[in-house]
């Protein structure tokens, strides 16, 4: 396997996130090349390949895998496919970079990361708003103390709902919104306290406008508090029209910081005819709409993937680590117990048996 030069990249996947890891290295192309992108016949891998110059094309993840030349692995598959997927890079030598959220259940994110160590391999966890430029620029504004003790972070991202349909199939999502986007409020909350411990999660939950296709809450309201007195709040939504929102408040004794990762880069526009793209999730381009610039880059991804593909090489220690991933798979347990008994969960939580983290609200939802 080389060791020099440009990391090999393989990706597993050729949807959307998939689409964002390859646009991602063409931006950032002086640590990595995707050399290789697999993914079952019906999703049509060749598509990316062809949009991305990408050279092999595997209908079958596991023969890519057996390529020697690839060294880093980036999973971009429905999240009940993760564990498994991260067990056979690691079998196979290879680092891996694992989509969020980590995985379905505590026990499989335990499974990955020892995998992952026995083999010598890094598992990277790809939350990308810890690469966010201007979520970057408040928590280095906070760690220089610009805001004095915090005593509050808030993050929510929200828009009207997924673009595939296993998102909506909590055997395969593990849960709604708060699985599907809560995981990146969490660990934006964790890592930008500084990884305090957790003492406890609280959380609501419910299904205002998707229960037709859905057994998932599409909207949430979660707070975690910290051992260091802080408090996390995250909202999330997929029940809110009017395209994407992702935006933070940071709370300290002597000040505060907004950042809204989509309004301020984007151009208020006006049009009777609509034009291209706007953004993600923006439901129209006719009307009054808010086309971002450099939105790729406003999110963090190439930074991320550089960044990991510099761990790679020995080059910087991992940001987002699987560890952080095991975090947030115990907070997403928590919340979702806590929305199903109407009370707040202490951690540690751990409860055994679990298969999709949501059963634990359904439980509690289907009692009262
Ligand atoms: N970091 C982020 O902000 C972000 C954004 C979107 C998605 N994601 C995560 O990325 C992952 C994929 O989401 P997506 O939006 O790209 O979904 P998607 O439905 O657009 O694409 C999923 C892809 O997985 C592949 N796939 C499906 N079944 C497979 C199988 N049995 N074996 C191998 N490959 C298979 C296919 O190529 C499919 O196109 C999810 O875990 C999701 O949570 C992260």
């Amino acid at each position: 396997m080389s060791k020099k030069g440009k990391v090999k990249v393989g990706i597993i996947g050729s949807g959307f996130i998939a689409d964002i890891h390859a646009d991602s290295f063409r931006m950032m192309p002086d640590e990595a090349e995707v050399v290789a992108v697999a993914s079952p016949p019906e999703y049509k891998p060749e598509e990316l390949a062809k949009k991305y110059n990408i050279a092999r094309v595997f209908t079958d993840y596991k023969k890519m895998l057996a390529e020697d030349d690839i060294e880093m692995v980036l999973i971009g598959a429905p999240n009940y496919l993760h564990a498994q997927m991260t067990v056979d890079i690691a079998n196979a030598g290879k680092h891996v970079v694992c989509e969020k959220p980590l995985c379905m259940t505590l026990e499989e994110a335990d499974l990955m990361i020892d995998t992952c160590k026995k083999k010598g391999v890094l598992l990277m966890y790809a939350e990308e708003l810890f690469f966010t430029p201007k979520y970057v620029k408040a928590k280095q504004m906070a760690d220089e103390g610009a805001f004095g003790k915090l005593y509050m972070v808030k993050q929510s991202e929200k828009h009207f709902g997924p673009h595939a349909p296993w998102f909506w199939d909590v055997e395969k999502s593990g849960g709604g919104v708060f699985m599907d986007m809560g995981c990146h409020g969490i660990a934006f909350c964790y890592w930008f306290f500084g990884r305090p411990k957790i003492k406890n999660v609280y959380c609501q939950m419910a299904t205002h406008v998707h229960g037709d296709k859905t057994k998932g809450e599409d909207d949430s309201i979660c707070i975690i508090e910290f051992e260091n007195g802080g408090i996390g709040l995250i909202e999330d939504s997929w029940a809110r029209r009017g395209g994407m929102e992702d935006r933070i408040e940071v709370y300290g004794e002597d000040g505060l910081t907004y950042a809204d990762l989509h309004m301020g880069n984007a151009l208020p526009t006006f049009s009777e005819h609509g034009y291209g793209y706007a953004v993600e999730k923006a439901p129209s381009t006719k009307g009054w709409t808010y086309p971002v610039v450099e939105e790729l880059w406003n999110y963090g991804f190439p930074q991320e993937l550089n960044h990991f593909a510099r761990c790679v090489r020995g080059k910087e220690e991992p940001q987002a680590t699987g560890e952080d991933g095991r975090v947030v798979q115990e907070v997403l347990y928590a919340a979702y117990q806590s929305a199903g008994i109407g009370r707040k969960v202490e951690l540690p939580f751990r409860p055994e048996g679990v298969k999709t983290p949501i059963e634990l609200w359904l439980k509690g939802k289907n009692k009262s």
